[in-house]
């Protein structure tokens, strides 16, 4: 549902306010406005568009948009100009303009298209503090999810020494049982039976806290493990068959559906694995309420110009709606205790977006559930299907090398920047350097700051020492800085700084203030 865009006018000439006033009845805006020479110069919220009449000169206009819009970053100001225009768009853009336009006779059409702008403007905000809430909940889970397995750390060692134990607490106790002259030991017959079956129990429940070690490990485990290389997502489903298809044919019936001459995704192959067979498993789980004959399990691939696509389907009991939204969290599980740890998809989205793929569920309660998983193609196959028009040539892209011990993050700022610049990215302080030494034209280096062995603030004391020109050239990028003394040295170095999650307008900015040569 569209709403219209709030547009505050702050205006020279009454006759502005009135002439705006008339058209806005039938367009997509409501004007409020004041007289900014009254008190009232920034708008009362929540109106999402500043308009600024500024009749005393462009000079004026541009501090004025420029105090607007660092004033409140979420406000979108638009200088509105006197006609015809002079050439002095691209400084207003510069102080921050959202759009300029002119009180021409083609007002009308320009208010328009910047309303509806607003309005794709203000979707997309919605959907980024969404994506931000979405990222501070995986934060929190990722933190979980350390401290668990900082704990099955410690549980391992003594659990295992327990196990060994008492698998030779059986073994002797059954030799010693077993001995005739044993036999007659009525006390000891009598006992021995239920003895064994503790110690059994005891053995199983032992193996199982090793599994749930196990798979604690595996959730929080860094993206370093396996290298990540192109695959075919079909070779992944047939390697999963061949471990469990048997068991498969015996479950449920398989419908196998998969695409022909797959593109490749780049991902680590062993994850991969994982994460087709919690899925299958999963599936398997839920059709176990079902009869035999009617279970039907669907694996399909497909792909399109941007995205390889993988699903699994199954026709069980699907998933309740108000479970949907945990089903992802780990420990969440429905299943009786003992027979889930509630790991599986936690540690399967995990393994997904650690290498660069999101994954969604679809389920309608008594109607089956499909887990669908999607990949970027790799970049070098959609590169070349695009016209070469649509960038600029590789030598005149500024190249940004951008450092991040984060692989996932790294590629998503990758993602972000890549239409505009060339982008070099670097998982370490060390690593960015070597590429440096062999080729240093680069024209702004992006860094995290908390790095291990290196931070940022390392790099760019390096880069003070060997690469001068692009110490001056360098942009932090802050993911909260814990220590205050960190904080206050970064702030020394007069360098921009840029908040992790960061706003790409920002991030723009400070790239392009520095390609122009401007203090950001
Ligand atoms: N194919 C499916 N159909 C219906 N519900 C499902 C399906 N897959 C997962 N679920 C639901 O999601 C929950 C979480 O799944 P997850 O794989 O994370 O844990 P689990 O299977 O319960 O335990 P674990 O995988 O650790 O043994 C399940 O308990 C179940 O309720
Ligand atoms: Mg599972």
């Amino acid at each position: 549902v569209k709403s219209p865009v709030a547009i505050h006018v702050a205006y020279e000439r009454t006759e502005t306010l009135e002439r705006l006033r008339a058209l806005s009845p039938r367009a997509g805006f409501v004007i409020a406005g004041s007289d900014h020479h009254g008190s009232v110069m920034m708008p009362p919220s929540p109106a999402p568009v500043l308009l600024l009449e500024d009749l005393s000169g462009t000079d004026a206009l541009f501090v004025r948009v420029q105090a607007a819009a660092s004033h409140d970053p979420e406000l979108l100001v638009v200088p509105l100009v006197r006609s015809p225009r002079r050439d002095t768009d691209a400084m207003l853009f510069d102080a921050g303009a959202f759009d300029v336009i002119d009180d021409g006779p083609d007002m009308e059409a320009q208010l328009l298209r910047m309303a509806s702008l607003a309005q794709r403007f203000a979707r997309l905000r919605q959907e980024h503090a969404r994506l931000r809430e979405v990222l501070a909940h995986q934060d929190r889970l990722s933190a979980v999810g350390l401290l668990a397995a900082g704990v099955g750390h410690e549980v391992n060692n003594p659990n295992a020494a327990i196990l060994a134990n008492l698998e030779v607490i059986r073994n002797q106790l059954e030799n010693v049982l077993s001995h005739p002259r044993f036999q007659q030991v009525d006390l000891l017959h009598d006992i021995s039976s239920d003895l064994l079956e503790a110690l059994g129990d005891s053995i199983g429940a032992s193996r199982r806290i090793t599994a749930i070690v196990h798979s604690l490990n595996i959730f929080s485990r860094k993206a370093e493990d396996g290298v990540a290389r192109p695959l075919n997502i079909n070779d992944e489903v047939n390697t999963v068959l061949r471990l469990v298809g048997k068991e498969l044919r015996f479950q449920a019936h398989t419908e196998l559906d998969l695409a022909t001459s797959m593109p490749p995704i780049v991902a680590q192959p062993h994850a991969m694995t994982q994460v087709v067979t919690n899925l299958v498993v999963n599936a398997l789980q839920a059709l176990e309420s079902k009869r035999r004959e009617e279970r039907c399990l669907t694996i399909r691939t497909r792909f399109d110009d941007d995205s390889v696509m993988l699903e699994v389907a199954d026709n069980g009991p699907g998933v309740a709606p108000e479970n949907i939204g945990r089903i992802f969290d780990p420990f969440f599980t429905t299943k009786a205790t003992g027979a889930g740890t509630g790991l599986g998809l936690a540690i399967t989205r995990e393994l997904v977006q650690k290498n660069g793929g999101e994954i969604f569920v679809d389920s309608e309660l008594g109607r089956g559930a499909t887990f669908r998983l999607v990949f970027e193609r790799i970049p070098e196959v959609a590169v070349t299907k695009r016209p070469v028009s649509r960038m600029p040539p590789a030598n005149e892209r500024l190249r940004v090398l951008i450092v991040d011990d984060d692989e996932m993050l790294l590629r998503s700022i990758v993602r972000t920047l890549a239409n505009q610049f060339e982008c070099i990215p670097r998982s370490s302080a060390a690593r960015a350097l070597q590429f440096l030494r062999e080729d240093d034209r680069i024209d702004v280096v992006l860094t995290d700051i908390v790095m291990p062995v290196t931070n940022g603030l390392e790099l760019y004391r390096q880069l003070e020492s060997e690469f001068p020109a692009l110490a001056a050239r360098t942009i932090f990028l802050s993911g909260g800085i814990r220590s205050e003394e960190l904080r206050a040295t970064i702030a020394d170095t007069g360098r921009p700084t840029t908040a992790k999650p960061f706003e790409i307008a920002e991030l723009m900015r400070l790239i392009r203030a520095i390609e122009r040569g401007v203090a950001a």
